[in-house]
């Protein structure tokens, strides 16, 4: 390694998506290497609008390893860090920059240390899995760092370990997480089904909603699930392992009904574990529900699929773009903002959608006509806090403008 004294700076800048489950992980059958009772398939989410940018360094010069989250400085005392972090660490191989006359050899890793920043372009308060995202990108960025020679499945398997839902977004597209038999988790790993161009008609619309009380981790929530629930065992061996097989076809067939009527199953099974989980857990609230049910049930076949994760936000899916303006107009005659609101941050992400809709300002929202499948249609103002709208999107990307890190190349200090 280069000597001591010298000041220089290493470092990696990644960009990771978040995920959204259409096929649940709920329960664990190991809680320390996070090993799940029941495989899960993920949609992973357009990085654009939703993912985690993070910047990792390394220097002789640092003296400990310290992580920064959206600017504060966090702790990496936690199992679930320092797990990730020794994974990767015993990967590490040599690593020569040149330019620099920088060599590390796989021994120095062991006594170098690491800074981490990692930031998120959408509210962490919004509970949108955040984890998922952050520990993905965690895992992603210090393998580029430490040279690890690993495949995509071996790093799916750290970021397991941080987060069970992570190891889903180490892929665009449509991603399914293999529960895995072996006690050591080897073979708990994700891998991609699709990529995000095999289907790109789907638009994602996601409510975020406003009032959120205290929730249930999904950590302690899953905790409870399988002590307490009897629904959750039948869930992981009966139900499950045969929606799983028709998720797969739906998804390679582009087969909308089926991955509809399958999305919508399971989060709903999903929320029954919670109700049958003692004390009963509530996350989601119902009304989007009602609407979308009753506007698939007035069609031929179903427009939109509606998923809830661990929180009351929906994620609703449209089978196509003409589909998703008519169920974003749908939303916000239902869902108007509060009177404080203003239209550009009512609803973000791909705002194209809302011209689609012919609502230009406020006033266009107040005049937006009942949906004609509901008699006495009823509006909630202010229930939902905003509307994001996204699509299937890519897996994790090394962004090598310098601009882009979060860490300052001379201190290796947040920005
Ligand atoms: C409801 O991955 O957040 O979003 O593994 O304990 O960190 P831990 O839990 P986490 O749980 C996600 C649960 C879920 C469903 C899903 O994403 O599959």
């Amino acid at each position: 390694m280069a000597c001591e004294s010298e000041k220089w700076v290493l470092m990696v800048t990644a960009q990771t998506p978040t995920n959204i489950a259409v096929i649940k992980y709920w329960g664990k059958r190991d809680e320390s290497l996070i090993l799940p009772i029941n495989d899960s398939i993920s949609v992973t989410l357009d990085p654009e609008h939703l993912c985690t940018t993070t910047t990792v360094a390394v220097s002789p010069s640092f003296d400990q390893d310290r992580m920064w989250l959206n600017g504060k400085e966090i702790s990496l005392s936690g199992g679930r860090y320092q797990r990730c972090l020794r994974e990767i660490r015993s990967r590490a191989s040599d690593v020569e920059d040149e330019k620099k006359g920088i060599k590390i050899t796989k021994k120095d890793w062991e006594n170098l240390h690491v800074h981490i920043a990692s930031y998120n372009n959408f509210p962490t308060a919004a509970g949108l899995a955040s984890s998922a995202a952050g520990f993905a990108c965690l895992v992603f960025s210090l393998a580029k760092l430490m040279n690890v020679k690993e495949d995509q499945g071996k790093l799916s398997a750290i970021a397991r370990q941080g987060s069970g839902s992570a190891c889903r977004s180490l892929y665009g597209g449509f991603v399914k997480w293999i529960m895995g038999k072996h006690d050591d988790g080897s073979d708990s790993i994700a891998v991609q089904l699709a990529d995000e161009k095999h289907w790109d008609d789907l638009v994602i619309v996601i409510a975020v909603v406003s009032s959120r009380q205290k929730e249930t981790s999904s950590t302690s929530g899953m905790r409870e699930s399988v002590e307490t629930s009897m629904l959750i065992k039948h869930r992981a061996k009966e139900v499950v392992p045969k929606r799983i097989v028709d998720m797969e076809e739906a998804i390679k067939n582009r087969d909308f009904p089926s991955f509809a009527h399958l999305a919508c199953a399971d989060s709903n099974q999903f929320h029954a574990v919670c109700l049958d989980t003692c004390p009963p857990i509530f996350y989601m609230n119902d009304t989007i529900i009602g609407c979308v049910e009753k506007w698939n049930r007035s069609e031929e076949s179903p427009q939109v699929a509606y998923t809830f994760d661990a929180g009351p936000n929906a994620v609703l899916i449209a089978r196509n773009r003409k589909v998703a303006a008519s169920l974003l107009q749908r939303l916000l005659f239902h869902f108007p903002p509060s009177s404080d609101a203003d239209l550009s941050s009512y609803v973000i992400g791909d705002k194209s959608i809302l011209q689609d809709v012919g609502v230009t300002d406020l006033k266009d929202i107040e005049a937006l006509p009942p949906p004609p499948e509901i008699k006495d249609a009823q509006k909630y103002k202010g229930d939902v806090s905003y509307f994001i709208c996204t699509k299937p999107g890519k897996g994790p990307v090394l962004l090598s403008d310098k601009n882009q890190a979060l860490l300052s190349p001379e201190t290796g200090l947040p920005k």
